[in-house]
């Protein structure tokens, strides 16, 4: 008997993920990396020196469950200044190993065997195989290029008695989009007389470029039945130490608990200590970073300008679509691949974020999230085809 003829794959179609697959090609041809979202510039030093001291100073055991006291008190002094929103941080916040963990265990937690989930395509790549681990099936609605706003029609038709999770994310990834506050109203009077919860992955939360985002925790109804999961890797430029947190109702935070004491059961806890620390000592530290990533939007967009890519429009994220139906019929991920080949610059196909993918869409995203030098770089190369 060998191992390959009684495994029987759970997750069956999935592989390495396109962003491990660009990486590694990139690394491999010595290309500029704008595919996986992380920045190339480094993390407040003020809050590195926190960490490097909660290590020396013996912060290294299990933390609560829960998370530390001086993390969750400064979540729920932030979330109250942001969107008025008062949460008790005993029972309404839980801090995990970054939002990955969060969403993983909302939908383990929440997702019963033949539940249906609705998402927007395109969507991150983490939702889908979490819910058909739980046992569920995604429904989809299909947002499309250039503005990728949500079509409501044909929301209310894949809502039946068997859904039980609706999942959006605003500021979105991979399109830079951002709902709007009829969005929200829209979702909330389709799903009101339901039993259905709403998972809202905020993690771009800070990075959105118009007045101000969009936030389920600002929709008192919708905030009432949602999990909110946000991640300290976006905010503080620290993608590598997975700390995130759900902001959720009580006894949905039970729940929510419950698996999250068996997938971590706690986060690293110096670097709680750490952002404890860093954000009850500067509690404005993440409010310059839309102003941050305007700019270098704005640098990218303009070097661009004059190039052969279309440019999508680019509200929140740092990430920043380009069309290239003018330069090549390449289906999206030839395209990536021959763009690190010969032009030395690396991006993410848009449709692999899809189920299936609108026709004919030529669509790429690159990152932003670099030092301007770089970008400059990556637009000259881009701007040669
Ligand atoms: C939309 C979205 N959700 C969740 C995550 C995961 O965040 P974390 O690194 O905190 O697990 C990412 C990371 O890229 C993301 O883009």
């Amino acid at each position: 008997m060998t191992i390959s003829s009684t495994l029987t794959s759970k997750l069956p179609s999935v592989g390495t993920t396109i962003f491990t697959r660009m990486s590694a090609l990139a690394a491999e041809k010595g290309a500029i990396n704008l595919s996986q979202g992380f920045p190339d510039f480094p993390p407040d030093a003020r809050l590195l020196a926190r960490a490097s001291q909660a290590i020396l100073t013996d912060n290294n055991q299990y933390s609560p469950m829960t998370g530390l006291p001086i993390l969750r008190d400064a979540i729920a002094s932030l979330v109250e200044r942001h969107y008025g929103r008062k949460v008790n941080a005993l029972s309404e916040i839980t801090v995990t190993s970054g939002a990955s963990e969060a969403i993983f265990d909302t939908i383990a937690a929440l997702v019963h065997n033949g539940d249906e989930v609705i998402l927007f395509d395109p969507a991150y790549d983490l939702y889908e195989p979490a819910v058909t681990l739980a046992g569920g099936v995604c429904k989809r609605v299909t947002l499309t290029a250039p503005n990728f706003r949500p079509d409501w029609q044909a929301f209310a038709e894949l809502l039946t008695d068997k859904t039980r999770l609706i999942l959006i994310n605003t500021p979105h990834n991979p399109t830079g989009s951002c709902w709007l506050a009829e969005d929200l109203e829209s979702l909330w009077r389709a799903i009101a007389s339901r039993d259905i919860y709403l998972l809202s992955d905020e993690v771009y939360e800070f990075i959105h470029f118009g007045e101000s985002a969009v936030s389920v925790h600002k929709h008192a109804e919708l905030s009432k039945r949602s999990l909110v999961v946000s991640s300290f890797g976006k905010s503080f430029h620290l993608t590598g130490w997975k700390v995130g947190y759900v902001v959720a109702p009580a006894e949905l935070t039970v729940e929510l608990r419950k698996v999250h004491q068996f997938v971590s059961f706690c986060t690293a806890t110096p670097l709680q200590q750490a952002l404890g620390e860093h954000l009850t000592a500067e509690p404005e530290a993440s409010t310059g970073l839309a102003s941050f990533y305007r700019q270098k939007r704005d640098v990218l967009r303009g070097a661009l300008a004059s190039s052969r890519f279309k440019l999508l429009p680019c509200e929140g994220t740092y990430f920043q679509l380009l069309d290239y139906s003018a330069i090549s019929d390449l289906d999206d991920v030839a395209f990536c691949e021959w763009l690190i080949d010969q032009v030395g610059v690396a991006a993410i196909p848009v449709s692999v974020f899809y189920q299936q993918a609108p026709r004919d869409q030529r669509i790429i995203r690159l990152c932003f999230a670099k030092e301007e030098i770089t970008l400059l770089e990556a637009a000259r190369r881009l701007s040669e085809l």
